[in-house]
């Protein structure tokens, strides 16, 4: 089976790791502070690592302050670590529409969906394509409210000529194996506030204050450390962020291999009248995660299942996050978001990975001809 997605691992990855598993540091050394530099120049604002992209959106949360009473505004479609991170802090999780052919928040949704009580917008790169930056960032300036966005897509995406990263007060990464870089499990979060970052930090690390500066204890010895607000662990480790390192030195092929792949595809399904290929909005230059295509709904489930009686591992994503019986028993599908509804009937992620690039050319034209045969 070709899996819709797979890590790109070479021999510079595989030698790094080794050399970092023979160091003095397993956990938290060098490398660690070495990899967030790295990832700052390509994000274009200071990071931490975390241990996943769950971990770096519950961090982000902790940033804010998020508490019982606030209001975030999402996406239905995502993976369920948006919201639930969120919820978890008490949070309600208000739901809005997305555009029909981006999957992403529609920021008209957005603003009609703003109360007193909104504490930050977040939005979702889906599938790697940057949702409307600008215009969220208009509303959230606009109401005194934070911009989160869910990056676990698109590290390494651009909007208008700037890196995703670098634009919403708290971003948030995944590096799972088949985004487009991986450190195994693992995440980082970027902010354009030096203070959200340390917020996020410390959260990120037990709540752990080693600066005596700020110590409310005073006179005890040199191994003092203190808490003064909860934290978890969620450190990224060296041996993992020597493997990110290595991977982020390659993001530029990465990025031309995920390119040629869209490419391909989109040859592959010329002329199609019943495949719509992914939205791309001018002023962005994605590095795609997923290959989202929409096919007609009464014929998706019996086209996804030929594609993986053939051998292609496809995926749907996402079934709408508001359906989710976790959302559902509180409101009983008194929400309709029928752009989200529409696009979760009508879409396969197609396999999207690099090493694609291996198989035989003819790869893209066969899995078209399984969609039109069906
Ligand atoms: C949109 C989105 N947000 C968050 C996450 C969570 O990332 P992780 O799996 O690294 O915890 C994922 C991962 O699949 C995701 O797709």
């Amino acid at each position: 089976m070709i899996p819709y997605g797979r890590h790109s691992i070479n021999e510079d990855d595989i030698a790094a790791v080794v050399t970092a598993l023979k160091s003095d540091w397993l956990t938290t050394g060098p490398l660690v502070e070495e990899f967030e530099a790295a990832l700052e120049k390509i994000v274009g604002a200071p990071c931490i690592s975390v241990s996943s992209g769950t971990a770096a959106l519950h961090c982000a949360y902790a940033a804010i302050g998020l508490g019982p009473g606030d209001e975030i505004i999402t996406p239905p479609i995502t993976f369920i670590a948006t919201q639930a991170t969120a919820a978890l802090f008490g949070a309600t999780i208000v739901f809005v529409d997305v555009q029909p052919d981006t999957a992403n928040i529609d920021p008209q949704a957005v603003e009609a969906a703003i109360t007193p009580r909104t504490k930050a917008i977040v939005a979702v790169d889906y599938a790697g394509h940057p949702a409307d930056l600008d215009e969220l960032r208009a509303i959230a300036d606009r109401h005194g409210i934070f911009l989160i966005e869910d990056a676990a897509h698109s590290i390494g995406s651009i909007y208008k000529g700037r890196p995703v990263g670098s634009i919403a007060d708290v971003t948030a990464f995944s590096f799972f194996p088949t985004k487009n870089l991986t450190t195994c499990e693992g995440g980082a979060v970027s902010s354009i506030h030096p203070d959200l970052l340390l917020k996020a930090k410390r959260f990120s690390r037990q709540g752990l204050i080693r600066n005596p500066e700020e110590f409310i204890v005073k006179g005890e010895g040199p191994w003092h450390q203190e808490v003064h607000e909860f934290g978890l662990n969620y450190r990224l480790p060296d041996v993992l962020c020597a493997l990110g390192l290595s991977q982020l030195s390659r993001l530029k092929d990465i990025k031309r291999d995920r390119d040629l792949v869209f490419a391909r595809y989109v040859d592959a399904f010329q002329g199609s009248e019943t495949v719509t290929l992914p939205a791309v909005r001018t002023y962005v230059d994605p590095i795609w995660h997923l290959f989202p295509i929409r096919v007609p709904p009464n014929s998706r489930e019996g086209i996804f299942i030929k594609l993986r009686e053939k051998g292609f591992g496809v995926q749907v994503n996402y079934f709408p996050v508001h359906l989710q019986p976790v959302f559902r028993k509180d409101t009983d599908r008194n929400q309709v978001f029928p752009n989200a509804e529409d696009f979760y009937g009508q879409e396969i992620s197609l396999p999207m990975w690099p090493g694609l690039l291996d198989f035989d050319a003819g790869i893209f034209d066969a899995i078209a001809k399984v969609i039109r045969d069906n």
